[in-house]
């Protein structure tokens, strides 16, 4: 696939096949996406590819805290609540999942269903856990660092025919996932990202999101006309 077709196509994937993805596809992605740049060539990433049993153990843990209220536990802080235009955006892209769900906007069962998928990395295969050194706090370059690995994944993912979400609620409730991915104390969970064969009856797979008109964004300086 030429890059353009690449970046065109590639979409956020929240329904998987069960099909377990060979490791040897896995650690091809992550030869591919290690090529991402970082500040100084620190590459301050670390990456858990968890599958099977421990994968399970997360969902189940996460599942039990959210449905238990315990507070989402993060290793950074966070935005509480999105306003104006971002929080636009935020609910223009629920309101086309729920579309294509058929979640209608009152159905209270159904948007609960849906939020807790999320906190299941939506039943993928895998997920792969990103994490950085405590000690490069403030690392607000490191996370910089870390969001570019993590397109060059999704994106060496799409190519192999293989569907990703990154996914903030996969590791909302830290503890649990640090206990069964095994993540030291000195390492801060930034996100995960999961990852799978799509599957193609799902119809949230089919959501193309939206972005704005590059007028609202781009700044040219010093140009001509
Ligand atoms: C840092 C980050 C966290 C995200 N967390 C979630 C999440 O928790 N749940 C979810 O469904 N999508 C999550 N997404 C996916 C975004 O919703 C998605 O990328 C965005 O709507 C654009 O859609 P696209 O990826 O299909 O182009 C996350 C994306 C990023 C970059």
């Amino acid at each position: 696939m030429d890059f353009e077709t690449l970046v065109r196509t590639r979409r956020s994937v929240r329904g998987y096949k069960p099909d377990p993805v060979p490791k040897q596809v896995i650690q091809e992605i992550i030869d591919v996406a290690k090529g991402a740049p970082s500040s100084m060539n620190t590459q301050p990433w670390n990456l858990y590819v968890v599958t099977g049993e421990p994968l399970d153990k997360i969902r189940a843990g996460n599942t039990e805290r959210m449905l238990a209220g315990v507070k989402p536990q993060r290793d950074f802080p966070t935005k509480e609540a999105y306003e104006g235009i971002h929080r636009e955006r935020q609910v223009e892209i629920a309101k086309q999942l729920f579309a294509a769900m058929g979640i209608a906007r009152d159905d209270k069962e159904m948007r609960q269903d849906w939020v807790m998928r999320g906190f299941r990395q939506f039943d993928a295969p895998v997920s792969i856990v990103l994490t950085y050194d405590k000690i490069l706090e403030p690392a607000a370059i490191g996370q910089f660092d870390l969001g570019a690995i993590s397109y060059a994944i999704c994106l060496a993912a799409w190519e192999r025919g293989l569907g990703t979400v990154i996914n903030g609620q996969g590791v909302m409730q830290t503890p649990v996932v640090r206990e069964h991915a095994g993540i030291p104390d000195t390492q801060a969970i930034l996100t995960c990202i999961a990852m799978g064969y799509p599957n193609d009856d799902f119809s949230a797979n089919q959501v193309k999101s939206t972005r704005a008109d590059e007028a609202s964004f781009v700044n040219f300086v010093g140009f001509d006309d």
